[in-house]
């Protein structure tokens, strides 16, 4: 399975990722940036994250939206929900009719809980590392640099970052291990970047 990657924004200083159920900071050109890189494939959260989102941007648009809970009766239209087992990893990747889109990257979307739990088997780590010192209680795990090697940065004044609240760069970690190269230029074209 090669093609499961993490896409996160996370503070560059305290590894916070989120507050009190929301984002501690805001960056529309950041949530823009989110959409170009994960439409088409699938988002994988947990239940909080799924919740957290507004209510009129749920399911997100053009991407397969699953979602992870423990209760057996949670449910919302347009969402493929998984329990707590052990196999929940191929349950999501074998599971018959498929949540996952086998022929484009599945990306995980947090929050701390499913990181933690998927980082090992990702493929590519897109990570918004937002600059300043921020607060907050759900946290990003460390990025075994051992495993991760960066392939790509950039830094937010390449965007329109006019309404963001903090700058940040871009940073993209591939696999040490994987045999294939990062094509930079179809990444920059996807985020507009010249
Ligand atoms: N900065 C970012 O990029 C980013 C991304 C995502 C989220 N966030 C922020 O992070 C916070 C939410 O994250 P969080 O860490 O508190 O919660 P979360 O991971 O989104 O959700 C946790 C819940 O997911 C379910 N869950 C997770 N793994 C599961 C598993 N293996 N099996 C069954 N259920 C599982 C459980 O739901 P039940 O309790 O229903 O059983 C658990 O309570 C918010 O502040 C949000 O804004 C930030």
């Amino acid at each position: 399975m090669n093609n499961l990657s993490l896409i996160v924004a996370k503070c560059d200083q305290t590894n916070a990722i989120g507050k009190d159920g929301t984002l501690p900071w805001d960056l529309p050109s950041d949530l823009k940036n989110f959409k170009r890189i994960t439409e088409g494939g699938s988002v994988i959260m947990g239940r909080k994250t799924y919740e957290s989102i507004p209510k009129k941007f749920r399911p997100l648009r053009n991407r397969t939206n699953i979602v992870l809970t423990s209760n057996q009766e949670w449910e919302e239209d347009g969402v493929f929900v998984y329990h707590d087992d052990s196999h929940l990893l191929s349950q999501i990747l074998w599971s018959s009719p498929p949540a996952i889109v086998r022929d484009k990257e599945n990306f995980v979307i947090g929050g701390e809980r499913v990181y933690r739990d998927f980082i090992g088997e990702c493929e590519h780590l897109y990570v918004t590392n937002v600059l300043g010192y921020i607060e907050g209680d759900a946290h990003f795990p460390l990025i075994d640099e051992d495993k991760f090697k960066k392939v790509f940065f950039c830094n937010s004044y390449e965007f329109d970052n006019s309404k963001d609240s903090h700058p940040y760069q871009l940073i993209v970690y591939k696999r040490r291990k994987s045999i294939d190269k990062f094509n930079t230029e179809s990444f920059k074209r996807k985020l507009k970047i010249v």
